[in-house]
């Protein structure tokens, strides 16, 4: 049994989202799931299995940043878990986005600490699995859901010391910035398993200012997110 997700091979289903809040994997197993039961509570790090449209399906939540994610990727690996989404928010760093916007990540940039050691320093592009790319934007498409299909960047720092450093990412074409979806491409490649990365802009950042969507705006996005992000991975 691995040490912080305290479960048994078979606890959880092949496939798994992955939102980085412990109450927000709690909403999605009671607002989404039939048959939820709960898998994990260790350190308040809430795990659901259940079935969505009859398939089964597991929710876990990763905690902020690479290096909580990495060791619940791990265990979830390690239980039998082949096929992750992470469902998230992110910081818009282009002038065109608007709060509750939907990023499908492409690629994320190692802005992490975490990432870069499990490939011991050396060059190495974090990417999703395609088909999860490819599933979420035809899925999308046939909901009539506009996207942003794109690179975002993964960073250990919330609060940037570099009031300029939103402004580089944006000049390179990042459309947004979160912090774990590195090291989840990056243990995707490295365990075998497909990864993916869904997000809702919940704060532009202009000028190093955090502008911010309500809370009821902000959950009605996550919810539709969510929903997409349950049928691409029990497609
Ligand atoms: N930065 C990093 N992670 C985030 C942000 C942000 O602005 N917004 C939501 N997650």
């Amino acid at each position: 049994m691995p040490i912080h997700v305290r479960a048994t091979p078979g606890d959880y289903a092949g496939a798994c989202l992955l939102p980085g809040d412990p109450l927000r994997a709690r909403y999605i197993a009671e607002t989404f799931f039939d048959d939820v039961v709960q898998r994990n509570g260790e350190r308040g790090m809430l795990g659901y299995s259940g079935t969505f449209n009859g398939k089964p399906v597991s929710v876990q939540s990763s905690g902020m940043g690479c290096p909580s994610a990495a060791i619940v990727i791990e265990e979830l690996v390690q239980l039998g878990v082949e096929k992750i989404m992470r469902v998230g928010t992110c910081g818009g760093l282009q002038p065109d986005m608007t709060m509750g916007d939907l990023v499908i990540a492409l690629s994320a940039t190692a802005a992490d600490a975490t990432s870069t050691h499990y490939v011991l320093g050396e060059p190495h592009a974090p990417t999703a699995d395609f088909g999860l790319v490819h599933e979420a934007v035809h899925q999308a498409k046939h909901l009539g859901k506009p996207v942003r299909v794109g690179p975002i960047v993964s960073s250990d720092i919330f609060y940037q010391p570099d009031p300029d450093q939103a402004r580089r990412w944006s000049e390179r074409g990042i459309l947004a910035v979160e912090m774990e979806a590195a090291v989840l491409f990056t243990l995707g490649a490295l365990r075998g398993i497909q990864a993916g990365c869904m997000l809702i802009v919940s704060d532009v950042i202009v000028e190093g200012e955090f502008l911010r969507i309500s809370d009821e705006d902000m959950r009605k996005a996550v919810d539709e997110m969510t929903e997409l992000a349950l049928h691409v991975v029990t497609a």
